[in-house]
């Protein structure tokens, strides 16, 4: 890994060597035994698995374990509502999504109108729980089972996750939130206090059910750190560990990284055609050569192409995936015609994504848990 890179919740940056962070985080590689234990109950597995996009797991045996038991887990993610949602997030919580279809289970999400409060400057407080409810409709419009899926906005539930974050925060010391996030002396006591919030929907539903419900949660490897932390907790308060399911970043257009609104160009689920078109043939990191003539003579380089890597997300069929990788490597396929098939494969999906989430609109009720 670069010296440089960074992988916190609040900043994702660099060349990230995901080996590495297996190593440094102490977590496990997904491995073909898990694989093979997935494909067992799902019946397939999804590519982002194949792919070695989810690439790394706390324990997922021992929940497995429980499952083949009979004791069904519950799925728990979330998103801190800062601006407008990008693909980025959406690729999370669509192989949420297949993970919800297949094992026919609950999903709790979350959204953290309190976290972007305190972390993201120049947002107030009515913007960020404004932003909740709009993100939401992305959330909804990637088709979670209705009945079975529930949103939790903070600062509008906290009457029933406040009694359970103090219980939290009381076995967390300021140092170890130091340490795992990098806060210092001058971090506000609401971002030194807030983990403890993002730690509380791993086990509300066994606060609810009066009993303990094994939980997975599916998510980037830059939350890591708040499970990191909440994981020596768990058990001091009764309650099994979390397992967690790590993916990799879906980079920003110019390179390294992850997509983010506030680093690099990123691409929202209410950009038009147009504007995803205008953004790719701009910015899209090339691994092409710099004239037609060395590309058709030396190939280009997917594996540094940022259009390709992209597609390694979007595209599902491994057949086209691998044509596009030998006809951009052996220079049969030039960047912009990658691009093309890039900004193409985005639009017909934003396009039903965008439909849903005006569909959205009559149903938040029937998703957002009151207190
Ligand atoms: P947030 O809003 O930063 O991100 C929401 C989810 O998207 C993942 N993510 C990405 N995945 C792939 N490529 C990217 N470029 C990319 N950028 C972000 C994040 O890892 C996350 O899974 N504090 C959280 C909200 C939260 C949460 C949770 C997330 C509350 N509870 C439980 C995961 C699990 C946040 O600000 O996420």
């Amino acid at each position: 890994m670069d010296k440089t890179a960074k992988v916190t919740p609040w900043e994702v940056s660099g060349n990230i060597d995901y080996e590495k962070l297996i190593k440094e985080f102490g977590t496990e590689p997904i491995d073909d035994k898990i694989l093979a234990r997935i494909k067992k109950h799902a019946g397939e597995i999804h590519p982002y698995l194949r792919r070695k996009i989810f690439f790394s797991h706390r324990d997922v045996n021992w929940l497995l374990n429980e499952y083949e038991k009979g004791n069904k887990f519950f799925l728990y993610t979330g998103r801190g509502p800062s601006g407008q949602v990008h693909l980025g997030h959406l690729t999370v919580w669509q192989f949420t999504k297949w993970l919800q279809d297949k094992f026919d289970v609950e999903l709790l999400f979350q959204m953290t109108d309190d976290e972007k409060f305190l972390f993201k400057k120049g947002l107030t407080l009515e913007e960020t729980n404004k932003l909740a409810y709009e993100n939401a409709l992305d959330v909804i419009a990637i088709g979670f089972k209705k009945g079975k899926t529930k949103i939790i906005v903070d600062t509008d539930y906290a009457g029933v996750m406040y009694k359970h974050a103090i219980k939290v925060a009381d076995k967390i010391n300021f140092s170890t939130v130091k340490a795992a996030f990098g806060l210092t002396d001058a971090s506000s006591i609401g971002q030194i206090f807030y983990t403890a919030m993002q730690a509380v929907p791993a086990f509300l539903p066994s606060v609810e059910k009066g009993k303990n419900i094994p939980c997975l949660i599916p998510l980037a490897f830059d939350q890591d750190p708040h499970f990191r932390v909440a994981r020596d907790v768990y058990p001091k308060l009764g309650y099994y560990k979390p397992a967690i399911l790590h993916q990799k970043f879906l980079s920003a257009l110019e390179g390294p990284g992850k997509m983010s609104a506030s680093e690099g160009v990123a691409i929202y689920t209410t950009d038009t055609a147009d504007e995803v078109a205008k953004k790719i043939r701009k910015y899209a990191f090339s691994g092409g050569q710099d004239t037609i003539e060395k590309h058709r003579k030396l190939g280009g380089n997917p594996d540094i192409d940022v259009s390709y890597q992209w597609l390694t997300f979007l595209e599902e069929d491994d057949k086209k995936l691998k044509k596009i990788y030998d006809d951009y490597k052996n220079g049969k396929l030039l960047t912009s015609e990658l691009k093309e098939i890039l900004i193409e494969k985005i639009n017909k999906f934003l396009k039903e994504h965008q439909k849903n989430r005006e569909k959205a609109r009559k149903d938040i009720d029937k998703f957002i848990l009151k207190s």
